[in-house]
């Protein structure tokens, strides 16, 4: 059974553009995603933890690794879905949650293919749902 949520849009730390371009995550992500990963995450704070998501909704996981003595952070992720509340389309997405996050524990971070912010006209404060797929690899 997919687990879905509402959550509010946050501007995060300026990092996940920059990590994903590090091209070992681009192309992981380019790989689970199923197509080239817009270079950003749209932060979500959800109502709660992302370790109360993965008590109820088991998560798939990249795990770290150590590549000529640097050590690049693995994460938790889930195949899913986000909509701007009640109105808009769903929009495939993979909902992330790095094990080195600087983030408090009720946030999420969502890759797409599209600027989610230009697509669903979202500003910080909005509203959205997000919808995990649970320990399976197919979409909603
Ligand atoms: O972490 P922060 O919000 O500072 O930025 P980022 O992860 O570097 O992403 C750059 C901008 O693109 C942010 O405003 C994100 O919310 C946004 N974004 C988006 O609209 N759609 C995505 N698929 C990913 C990021």
């Amino acid at each position: 059974m997919p687990f879905t949520t509402k959550g509010k849009v946050a501007s995060g730390l300026g990092e996940g553009r920059k990590y994903i371009s590090l091209p070992i995550y681009y192309i992981l992500l380019t790989e689970i995603l199923g197509s080239n990963p817009f270079l950003g995450t749209l932060n979500i704070e959800m109502p709660a933890s992302f370790r109360d998501v993965i008590r109820s909704c088991t998560p798939s996981q990249i795990k770290n690794v150590v590549m000529e003595g640097r050590e690049f952070g693995g994460f938790y992720y889930w195949l899913g879905r986000i909509r701007k509340q009640r109105g808009s389309s769903w929009i495939k997405c993979l909902l992330v949650r790095p094990h080195k996050s600087r983030h408090s524990d009720n946030v999420i971070e969502v890759v797409a293919e599209v600027d989610l912010r230009r697509t669903l006209d979202l500003r910080d404060g909005d509203i959205v749902e997000v919808t995990f797929n649970c320990g399976e690899d197919s979409w909603c």
